[in-house]
């Protein structure tokens, strides 16, 4: 270990409090971004990063990504903070992507501390709060190995390019465009591209990660009636939506998990020998998943079953009804007009064009079966296709090497089940290696409640994501 690395490492050890105070400020904005009210929010927590970035002496620009459309109102959609730092021909160049927009939450989801006020358990070492495993806490590992370097008077090993973005919980609206258009200006010079926004397989044991599943989601509208009814009056006259809406969800993926929609599961790359056997050796327990559910209610019992639900074939999820009756207390009410909502995660080879249209082709002949004079309509939503790397690169033998210093520990080569939609963008339109090296554990609760990163998670992640720099740099090609 060179002396710069080993004074770096240190200084992230000796100084634990920085980082969980950025951390604490950071959790503290709720920058949600898949709801318009919080908007500002997310602006907010744009202009943080602008600002601090800047403090720590990169050039750093925002930009604007114009307007969206959120449930038929127009907002402004927050803006992409760019940056650099360091501009060294002979140091390779390094693109990390971050998310600063997180997930809804209300403690009275089910939290047992605020949502957007860090609390740090001392007992267990956890930082529970919003956004702190999903992706404030990884973002903060970039910026406190620049400000280590910055304090400690060294210099990066390699050159830093930064974008960060905060509509990614809500696909990642107008970012393909810019990282295409920006290709030769901004992202110009990129070797490499590291995204740390995922996580480790269980809770012991580091990984490094080569895949992403696609996703698919999915709007159908059922409406009928002009206003909500009486059913003691109305029931039994009219067509209901909510009816209709139920049969068509169920109508789409068995309790088994199996998605029963024509034409989808053909698209799947066949299983190889070869890749059958890397599912039995993965360090990986069923254990791990009853744990971060907090349940024992996996589909299936065996290991690589399991794993490969997750990582290689598609699934299909159903997530809500809007305009359903959802409260406590029994009304007796026929909703007007319903829209469920469900996804399906893609994977190699399929393509989000020819799933939408195996999807509309279903639902359409599900409803006509129905024979209801009700009116249906299906739109999709922020399609995202599957993403993955070739690992025999040296961005990923740098990550392994990294691991293997900060953890001791050779870490799986993982897939994962979740999406980023921007990854394959930067890996074709780059044409550059991109390569996933998370922060925190499978049990975080990104999404969830009581999300947390184990502090001990975020010192030895920041130290990972610095010491992988410098094992970048030391790579020949
Ligand atoms: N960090 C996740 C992606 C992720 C999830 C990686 C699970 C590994 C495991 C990301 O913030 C996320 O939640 N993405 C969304 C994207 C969607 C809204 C297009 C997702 O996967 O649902
Ligand atoms: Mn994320
Ligand atoms: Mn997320």
């Amino acid at each position: 270990m060179s002396d710069s690395q080993a004074k770096f490492v240190s200084y992230i050890e000796e100084n634990q409090k920085k980082l969980i105070d950025s951390l604490s400020e950071v959790v503290s904005i709720p920058s949600v971004s898949g709801d318009a009210s919080y908007r500002q929010d997310v602006f907010k927590m744009g202009e943080w990063l602008k600002n601090k970035l800047s403090t720590l002496g990169a050039e750093v620009t925002a930009h604007d990504l114009g307007v969206q459309d959120l449930d038929g109102k127009e907002v402004p959609l927050p803006p992409v903070i760019v940056g650099s730092v360091g501009s060294d021909s002979s140091k390779k160049t390094v693109l990390v992507y971050g998310h600063y927009d997180v997930q809804p939450a209300l403690k009275s989801d089910g939290w047992n501390t605020e949502p957007f006020k860090l609390h740090h358990d001392e007992n267990t070492g956890c930082l529970f709060g919003r956004g702190s495993t999903d992706d404030k806490g990884p973002i903060l590992g970039w910026l406190h190995t620049i400000e280590a370097h910055k304090e400690l008077g060294l210099e990066l090993p390699v050159n830093l390019k930064f974008c960060f973005e905060g509509m990614e919980e809500s696909g990642s609206e107008g970012l393909d465009d810019f990282v295409v258009k920006n290709k030769d200006t901004l992202f110009a010079g990129v070797d490499a591209v590291c995204i740390s926004d995922n996580y480790w397989l269980g809770t012991k044991k580091p990984c490094v990660t080569n895949g992403l599943r696609g996703i698919a989601y999915f709007k159908l509208s059922i409406s009928g009636p002009a206003r909500d009814l009486h059913s003691g009056v109305f029931g039994g006259m009219v067509h209901e939506p909510m009816t209709d809406l139920i049969k068509i969800m169920s109508s789409l993926v068995t309790p088994q998990g199996e998605i029963t929609i024509p034409g989808i599961n053909e698209q799947v790359a066949p299983l190889t020998d070869e890749e059958r056997k890397i599912y039995d050796v993965m360090d990986f327990d069923i254990a791990f998943v009853d744990e971060a559910t907090g349940s024992k209610t996996t589909v299936s019992d065996n290991k690589p079953d399991v794993l490969m639900a997750r990582m290689r074939y598609p699934s299909l999820s159903l997530h809500g009804i809007e305009g359903a009756f959802a409260e406590a207390g029994s009304k007796t009410v026929i909703p007007r007009r319903v829209i469920g909502k469900f996804s399906i995660r893609l994977v190699p080879n399929m393509d989000p064009a020819k799933v939408i249209e195996c999807v509309e082709k279903h639902v359409e002949s599900e409803f006509a079966k129905l024979k209801s004079k009700n009116t249906m309509k299906l739109t999709p939503d922020h399609p995202g296709k599957p993403w993955l790397a070739d690992p025999k690169h040296w961005n990923y033998e740098a990550a392994f090497k990294a691991t293997e210093q900060v953890y001791g520990v050779r870490p799986d080569l993982t897939r994962e089940g979740g999406s980023i939609p921007i990854t394959l963008t930067f890996a074709d339109a780059l044409q550059k290696n991109v390569l996933l090296l998370p922060m925190g554990r499978s049990d975080d609760g990104a999404h969830s409640t009581n999300e947390k990163l184990d502090l001990s998670n975020y010192v030895k992640g920041t130290q990972l994501l610095g010491t992988y720099l410098y094992e970048i740099a030391k790579v020949t090609q």
